[in-house]
């Protein structure tokens, strides 16, 4: 082969290589963009300034990137002051593991395809304005979630009694301050490696599964304000 032919299919490879990485790359910064489009407020001008198609999302404030690949394995922007609601593009983040918008004012629904990046190991919206309820179907998909923080929004609805069917390593579920009503379900005690429950502040009814004392790693839980039919008080184990 004549050296220019193969120089040819050299660079050939590479600009291959590097299309499939952006093509990569441009999923995530497109799903990034448009959950920016969605903002409505953005008072320190965070994502305003930094999220910008020129510079490339692992350098951009909030993104955490996987140092190979270059996925955007973190999404944090709690505390940004951030007002709008939740595109659902963010379920295009298909390596994500972390995702964190708490303390802002985010409002509507949270989209269903957040429920099925099977990546996500860590969910925190806590504070925010959500609503809707959760889709128990979606829940279950999360088979890698580890801590589900959704304290201080408005979600409602029941918790569908399969919900917890498949959360093998969830450690954190916290719920408090919404308006959930319903029993609480009895397929809990399939998260063998719960430490802490969050429930209180709600309007739940029934009893508390009796199946919940088969939790043997639970430390922490909250069932206060809530119309539970057994006498319920917040309880404190120790971890001892
Ligand atoms: C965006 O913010 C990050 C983290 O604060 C910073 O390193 C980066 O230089 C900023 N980029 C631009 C274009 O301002
Ligand atoms: C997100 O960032 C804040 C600081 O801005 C930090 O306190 C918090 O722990 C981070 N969240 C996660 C899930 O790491
Ligand atoms: C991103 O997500 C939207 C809505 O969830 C979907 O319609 C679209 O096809 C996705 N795009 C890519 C590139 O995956
Ligand atoms: C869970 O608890 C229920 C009710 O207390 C009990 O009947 C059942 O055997 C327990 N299951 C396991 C797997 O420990």
């Amino acid at each position: 082969m004549e050296r220019s032919a193969i120089f040819y299919f050299h660079y050939l490879h590479i600009s291959l290589v590097i299309a499939a990485a952006n093509n990569i790359n441009t999923t995530d910064q497109q799903a990034l963009l448009a959950l920016k489009a969605r903002i409505t407020s953005d008072p320190s001008n965070l994502l305003a300034k930094n999220w910008t198609s020129i510079t490339s999302v692992c350098s951009w404030i909030g993104i955490t990137c996987d140092v190979s690949t270059h996925r955007v394995t973190a999404l944090n922007i709690s505390y940004f002051g951030l007002t709008g609601t939740i595109s659902s593009q963010v379920g295009n983040l298909s390596s994500l593991q972390t995702l964190d918008l708490s303390h802002n004012r985010f409002s509507g629904n949270i989209p269903s395809s957040i429920f099925s990046i099977s990546t996500l190991k860590i969910l925190i919206l806590g504070d925010n304005q959500l609503s809707g309820s959760f889709p128990s179907f979606i829940i279950s998909n999360m088979s890698s979630l580890r801590a589900n923080d959704c304290n201080y929004n408005s979600l409602s609805g029941e918790l569908p009694a399969n919900i917890f069917s498949y959360l093998p390593f969830l450690e954190s579920l916290a719920l408090s301050a919404n308006n959930f009503h319903g029993q609480i379900p009895s397929t809990l005690s399939n998260c063998k490696q719960l430490q802490m429950l969050s429930l209180s502040i709600n309007d739940f009814t029934g009893a508390l599964p009796k199946e919940i004392g088969n939790l043997t790693k639970l430390k922490e839980l909250y069932l206060g304000y809530n119309k539970l039919q057994s006498r319920c008080i917040n309880v404190h184990y120790n971890s001892s």
